[in-house]
């Protein structure tokens, strides 16, 4: 079982990108599996801040091998900017960063389309970071998408001007949105050159290969379980299986190669963007947590909506992914609490339920919760499972009987350093 995962279990920004950064020198390789530009996963070392998109997050662990799996769908754009980032920072990432040949790019008129149907939708926008996700993986089920196995073909240029068109068609449909089309194109060829730099692999044998040299792999996950195009809140998702299956067809690997399933929750909840939030604070308490919490998107930078941690919500994802073990992040953000609430069931149509409801958009249905009691002292970058305060470790323990997981680390900061191995 050579292939360990890390996923979120929330609507994402769970600390996943400082985590895969944490375990990273365990592994000879970082895979990431699925998503693309819309992830903005948030590292912290030696008093410098990096935000990766699409580039895997073991890409600072000198030696390490990091791969751009096919599930994922690539602006080059975007991943150009990332690489500018990286050689500013003296990264040394040549023959380290692999490219699927199977993954899928988003062309710029794939974010034209996304800002055209969101801009359409008016209040019922899902509130896409209006990367191109959907569009580029529509046309990936629809069987029309541009690979970047493809942009090594005679006939790429050609096959890009034929989607476009189709594009073009498209957002006619739709009202007007702003866009500087031939500009962003001209970007985008000249960043098609700078992806031909890194050195492009058939994805499928790449990691099989590496696993038959019995090389440790760690698979990264974008997104969170609960915005999976399958059992998220849809259609407030993404488009891409975010749980451990989407880990299979997104590498191709078996299933049988999966380890470890290192699931992720904040202490608490967030989600960014439209859609139901069960447990969302919109008054006093939940402003609070994002300014304690820095609460605001590492793409977009829009705020992040804040509530309390949702069990019934955890449950459901844990059993999804087969999470094995579980990481809690951002606990000194509960630093200044008496009492903590935590989800512990539902009310729907006024009886108690322990199970998610099909349509958390429209049904009737409430949160129920249970008082538990806050440390309200200063844990931040706490260390030792033996310095944090008790009342943090019966929380952690709760969570853990409460979820049928084991808790193998807590986040007490955002740096790399912060961090309690249990
Ligand atoms: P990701 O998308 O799951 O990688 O998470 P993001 O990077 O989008 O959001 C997590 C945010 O919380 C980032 O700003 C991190 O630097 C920060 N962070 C991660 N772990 C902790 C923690 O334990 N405590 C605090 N205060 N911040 C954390
Ligand atoms: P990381 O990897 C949080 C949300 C968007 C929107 C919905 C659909 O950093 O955890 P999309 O652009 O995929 O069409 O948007 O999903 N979303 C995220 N929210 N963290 C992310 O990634 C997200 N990626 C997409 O806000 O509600
Ligand atoms: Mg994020």
């Amino acid at each position: 079982m050579a292939v360990d995962v890390l996923l979120g279990l929330q609507w994402g920004d769970e600390g996943k990108g400082k985590i895969v950064d944490v375990l990273a020198p365990q592994y000879d390789i970082i895979a990431r599996f699925q998503g693309g530009p819309n992830a903005g996963h948030t590292l912290i070392f030696d008093g410098k801040k990096f935000v990766l998109h699409t580039v895997p997050s073991g890409i600072f662990r000198p030696g390490l091998k990091n791969i751009i799996g096919n599930g994922v769908v690539i602006d080059p754009i975007t991943l150009s900017k990332e690489l500018d980032q990286l050689d500013a920072a003296g990264v040394d990432y040549a023959g380290r960063l692999f490219v699927a040949r199977k993954a899928h790019l988003i062309l710029p008129s794939h974010r034209l389309l996304d800002a055209a149907r969101e801009n359409a939708k008016g209040d019922r926008k899902i509130g896409s970071t209006l990367k191109g996700i959907g569009p580029t993986y529509m046309d990936k089920t629809g069987r029309n998408g541009l690979r970047v196995g493809n942009i090594e073909a005679p006939d790429f240029r050609d096959r890009y001007e034929e989607l476009k068109e189709k594009h073009k068609q498209l957002v006619g449909l739709y009202p007007f949105v702003e866009f500087e089309l031939a500009k962003e194109e001209e970007a985008w060829f000249k960043a098609v050159e700078r992806l031909q730099t890194l050195e492009f692999v058939d994805g499928e044998y790449w990691i099989n290969d590496a696993i038959k040299r019995g090389d440790k792999i760690l698979a990264e996950g974008a997104q969170g379980s609960m915005l999976d195009i399958d059992f998220g809140t849809y259609p407030f998702v993404t488009s891409s299986n975010t749980i451990t299956a989407g880990v299979c067809t997104g590498l191709g690997i078996a299933p049988q190669q999966i380890g470890e399933v290192i699931g992720i929750t904040k202490a608490y909840c967030t989600r960014v963007g439209g859609g139901p939030f069960p447990t969302e604070l919109t008054g006093e308490t939940g402003e609070f947590l994002r300014a304690e919490g820095g609460e605001f998107g590492a793409t977009t930078g829009r705020p992040r909506r804040c509530g309390w941690i949702d069990l019934v919500q955890l449950r459901y994802t844990i059993m999804l992914s087969g999470v094995t073990q579980l990481v809690v992040t951002k606990v000194d953000v509960l630093n200044k609490f008496e009492t903590l609430k935590v989800a512990d069931a539902y009310k729907v149509d006024g009886s108690l339920s322990h199970e998610l409801p099909f349509d958390l958009v429209h049904e009737n249905y409430e949160a129920v919760y249970t008082d538990v009691p806050g440390w309200n002292s200063n844990l931040t970058s706490v260390k030792e499972e033996a310095n944090l305060p008790k009342a943090c470790i019966d929380y952690v323990q709760f969570l853990e009987e409460k979820l049928g997981t084991r808790v193998s680390m807590v986040s007490t900061g955002p740096d790399r350093e912060e961090l309690v191995v249990r």
